[in-house]
């Protein structure tokens, strides 16, 4: 493993002259910012990976946090750390744009180098903070006090490791692992081959508690607060935060996967993103052939907002089309679904289809003989049935037409509705609102592959819904 891992580094080592021009402009950067925030009353501070030397070269990017005094008014706040950011990036003479997280900051472009000008509220303690980015600076602290500056290659290797595997990044695409959870599991496990040995051995509900916050006795307490999270990496300067709340039950086991593999068979490979090509026509006709599913997409322009609203939004609209298919009356069946958005041109929901067709003929189940109320009501409502009304044991039975035959025209139906009744039916706001201009269903073989042949990143997708890697128990 050592030897693979010399491989590795000298690969993800970053140049001295990258290092230079990082670290010299990102100087400038605070100087700059410490100079246009005086006047507000805030300072500047380097935050991020830069701090502690374990960026990775392919990102060039650092974090100025600009920290307010705690009484200043939110919109305050905000109005300043766009103006300071905005400043400082002029006067690098840089391109900027305004991003958002829990309140908007800036991001540069200077250089070919990426800055992030985030403003947040100095505290007392991280117990005090206002919003999550107030927590930063107290990180920062952890850090650079904890990280034993030779460890940094050691970050390094396991940022490289979970980004070529898609898994580094606590935003709600990624669902994976953050920067500073990178550099705790570092500090906890004493090296990057302690972490992935220990990796190896995990089960859901692994409790990582750093500063000893938490007694053992707490320990189901913890697991139950948490509910849900595979991992829970209590942050050493705030004992109610999980630093480690965004990462998916499915991204914990296929890193576990992943650290098992790697033990052993050490391979450099693991470290380099390998290019998955898209799925063919043919091979998607191949596999449909043999499972015999059916597949239908919804496919709409995405709606303009964050990534991080985007993909939630999308995950929880995919799951409540299942819900509308599987509602008994319409008795349809999903196999598995999925989601897909370029973030840009197309979003895409998949319904892999257990069942999708069915016959015209319905059996409805009423009241028993016997309530006599309620079943004058059932023969009422069902009075023109295609078969019976007739008792099965004690029910009263009806066969009449069944008002959907296809999962696609049942689909088409729910979603060909006005803005306001997609979100009554439970369509997440902007995903009703773009579905109420326009989308498109496709279900047909053909028409799928020409899509997929036609969508690079839509072929990609399809050949990772197809491949579901057993995870590792
Ligand atoms: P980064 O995402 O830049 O991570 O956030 P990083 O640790 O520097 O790692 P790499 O090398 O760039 O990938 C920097 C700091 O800013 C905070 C994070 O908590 C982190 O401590 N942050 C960033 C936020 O709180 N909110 C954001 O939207 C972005
Ligand atoms: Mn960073
Ligand atoms: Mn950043």
């Amino acid at each position: 493993m050592e030897k693979v891992l010399q491989i590795v580094l000298k690969k993800i080592r970053p140049k001295a002259s990258d290092e230079k021009s990082l670290t010299e402009l990102a100087k400038r950067a605070v100087e700059l910012a410490n100079e246009v925030s005086k006047k507000y009353h805030a300072k500047a501070i380097l935050a991020g990976s830069l701090t502690r030397g374990t960026w990775l070269p392919g990102k060039r990017e650092f974090d100025v946090f600009v920290l307010f005094p705690p009484d200043l008014p939110e919109d305050k706040l905000e109005d300043y750390g766009l103006a300071v950011g905005k400043e400082v990036v002029k006067r690098l003479k840089g391109k900027f744009f305004v991003e958002y997280a829990q309140h908007p900051y800036t991001s540069g472009i200077v250089q070919g180098i990426s800055i992030d000008i985030v403003p947040c509220y100095e505290v007392e303690s991280a117990e005090k903070i206002k919003s999550a980015v107030d927590r930063t600076p107290f990180h920062v602290r952890y850090i650079e006090k904890n990280l034993p500056l030779k460890l940094a290659d050691d970050v390094r290797l396991l940022k490289q490791l979970l980004s070529a595997n898609r898994i580094y990044g606590a935003d709600a695409k990624t669902q994976g692992f953050s920067g500073y959870v990178s550099e705790l599991l570092v500090i906890k496990y004493g090296g990057f081959s302690n972490v992935i040995k220990a990796t190896s051995a995990w089960q859901p509900g692994t409790i990582i508690d750093l500063e000893n916050s938490y007694k053992k006795e707490d320990y189901q307490q913890l697991i139950r607060s948490f509910k849900g999270n595979p991992l829970i990496l209590i942050d050493p300067t705030d004992k109610n935060r999980n630093t480690a709340s965004a990462l998916s039950v499915e991204n914990f086991l296929k890193f576990k996967k992943l650290a098992k593999s790697f033990i052993a068979k050490p391979n450099a490979n693991y470290f380099f993103e390998s290019k998955t090509k898209p799925l063919t026509g043919r091979e998607l006709e191949r596999i449909l052939a043999g499972r015999k599913t059916e597949l239908i997409v919804v496919k709409f322009k995405p709606p303009k907002v964050v990534p991080d609203i985007l993909w939630p939004q999308l995950r929880r609209f995919t799951e409540r089309l299942s819900n509308i298919l599987e509602e008994t009356k319409y008795e349809f069946k999903v196999l598995r679904s999925d989601c897909y958005t370029d973030e840009k041109d197309v979003a895409i929901a998949l319904l892999e289809m257990e069942i999708s067709k069915l016959p015209p003929i319905q059996k409805r189940i009423g009241p028993s003989v016997f309530d006599i109320k309620d079943a004058s009501r059932f023969l009422e409502k069902y009075n023109q049935p295609l078969a019976g009304p007739f008792v099965e044991d004690d029910k009263w039975v009806v066969e009449i037409r069944r008002r959907f035959v296809t999962a696609h025209e049942k689909v088409s139906d729910s979603l060909k509705n006005k803005e306001d009744i997609l979100k009554a039916k439970g369509v997440p706001n902007y995903i009703a609102a773009q579905l109420a201009k326009r989308f498109e269903i496709v279900s047909d073989g053909e028409k799928l592959v020409k899509l997929a042949s036609k969508n690079k990143e839509f072929g990609i997708f399809l050949r990772n819904y197809f491949k579901k890697d057993k995870p590792a128990l």
